[in-house]
Parts: structure tokens; C-alpha cells; sequence
């Protein structure tokens, strides 16, 4: 696990986007996984910046999101696919039928997700951002490690921390549709965003914890190619 700390949220932006175009600029088709939350939308406005300057182009880019909510169509201003169209598909050049994003509304055999993840030759980058409790994607404590992509129960503390996003706590989904714990450790390398204080804990769990579902997250030390961009808050706890 390689470790880059940053001053804050901003600059975790400007060295994620730079690993991002990277990986572009080596192979031009290759497989993103991406996540959504606030985390990586200063990654996300770093990309549209360089897309408009002309420093990378998405053009046979493919992606696949890590997550949605169970029972929000595409259409709805807070399921993850408008989030994505709206921080960052719309605003480049990626062709729209290259992005993916579990369906919330056609749930019945969800692990299709991870045979269409193969058949695309597997994820080359996935993005990933962290819960308070050490979730990934929506893979909430408890989760197992060979988990594929299926439908989650979101614990009591993520409906309240996501219910920022709604008019009220009552409208927020109590599941979701996550690319599961093993289809996550599939991806060729992984790139972690945390920043702030209130995932200092989390962070802690990541780096130096006992590998354990009881912290998801925690996964991540047995993948042989991961980069954390923590800022100074959220390594507050690390010794
Ligand atoms: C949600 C998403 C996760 C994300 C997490 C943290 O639960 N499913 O993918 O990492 O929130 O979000 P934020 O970046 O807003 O703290």
C-alpha cells in the first residue's frame, strides 16, 4: 500500500486525476471503475479541466461505478448515475454507452455486473473513496470478502450520513446495488480517497488494522497495487 499524504480534499484532487490521466495516457482504452460520494468530485473537476485543455481525452475510456441505489432509476437527482453524468460524463468526450452504472431498478441478477467487468478484460483502475465505518463501494461491515456485485442493506449510520443528500432521512434508500469485496480486489490497482476528519478512523482501520470484515476496508492491504491519497486531517490517527 503506497501512501501520499496531501494538505486537503482539493489537492487529493490534483494528484488523483494526475494517476487517472496516467493510466489514459499509457492505454487509451483502458477500464476505470469510479466511485460517487463527495470525495472525488474535486478528482472529477480536475479531469473536466484537463479534458477542456485539451491534456486528455476519454474518448475510448470504458467505466464501471462501484454502486446505486436500490429503486432510484438513472433519472433521479440523487442515484449515482445522474451524480456521474452530471460531475463529470457530460462535461468530456466519453462516449456515454462506455459508462456503466449498476442498474437500481433491474435487480434480479445483479452479478451480471461482474461477468460484463470481465468481458471488458477487467477494471485497470478503480477509484474508490471510504465510509466512516470502513465501508467500500456500499459493502457495509460484516460483508464477506468473496462477495460479487449483489444487493446491500445500508447500515442505520450510512442512511444518516447519506441522508445529507435528500429531503429527508426517510428518503433515502435502505438498499443498494455494490460491486462486491472480491469484485473490488479484481481491479489491477486501486486508488483510495479519503479526506477529513471524520474518516480518520477508517483511515487508521485501513493501514494498520487486523484484516477483518468487521472493517471492509481493511481488504485493501492484501491487493498487491494500492495508492491511499489521504489528507492531513483524515491521517490524523495513523502512527
Ligand atoms: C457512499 C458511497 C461510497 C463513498 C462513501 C463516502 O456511501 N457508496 O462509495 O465512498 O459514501 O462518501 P463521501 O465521499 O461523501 O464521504
Amino acid at each position: 500500500m503506497k501512501i501520499i499524504k496531501v494538505k486537503n480534499n482539493e489537492e487529493a484532487g490534483v494528484v488523483a486525476a494526475q494517476i487517472i490521466e496516467q493510466k489514459i495516457q499509457t492505454n487509451p482504452q483502458c477500464v476505470l471503475g469510479l466511485a460517487t460520494g463527495s470525495t472525488p468530485i474535486s478528482t472529477y473537476q480536475h479531469l473536466i479541466k484537463d479534458y477542456q485543455n485539451q491534456k486528455v481525452s476519454f474518448k475510448d475510456v470504458i467505466t464501471y461505478n462501484l454502486d446505486e441505489y436500490q429503486g432510484l432509476l438513472g433519472t433521479h437527482p440523487e442515484s449515482y448515475r445522474y451524480f456521474m453524468n452530471g460531475k463529470l460524463f457530460n462535461h468530456i468526450d466519453i462516449k456515454i454507452e462506455n459508462t456503466h452504472v449498476p442498474s437500481g431498478t433491474d435487480t434480479k441478477n445483479p452479478a451480471v455486473y461482474d461477468e460484463l467487468i470481465q468481458q471488458a478484460g477487467g477494471i485497470d483502475l478503480q477509484l474508490l473513496g471510504i465510509g466512516v465505518n470502513g465501508h467500500i463501494g456500499f459493502n457495509e461491515p460484516g460483508t464477506s470478502f468473496d462477495s460479487l456485485t449483489s444487493v446491500v442493506d445500508l447500515t442505520p449510520s450510512t442512511i444518516q450520513m447519506n441522508a445529507r443528500f435528500f429531503a429527508s432521512v426517510d428518503l433515502v434508500p435502505t438498499k443498494a446495488v455494490s460491486m462486491g469485496l472480491k469484485t473490488i480486489m479484481q481491479s489491477k490497482q486501486i486508488l483510495l480517497l479519503a479526506t477529513g476528519a471524520n474518516k480518520a478512523e477508517a483511515v487508521a482501520h485501513l493501514v494498520n488494522g487486523e484484516v477483518s470484515p468487521a472493517w471492509p476496508c481493511t481488504i485493501l492491504q492484501t491487493h498487491p497495487d494500492v495508492i491511499v491519497i489521504i489528507d492531513q486531517e483524515a491521517g490524523s490517527m495513523l502512527k
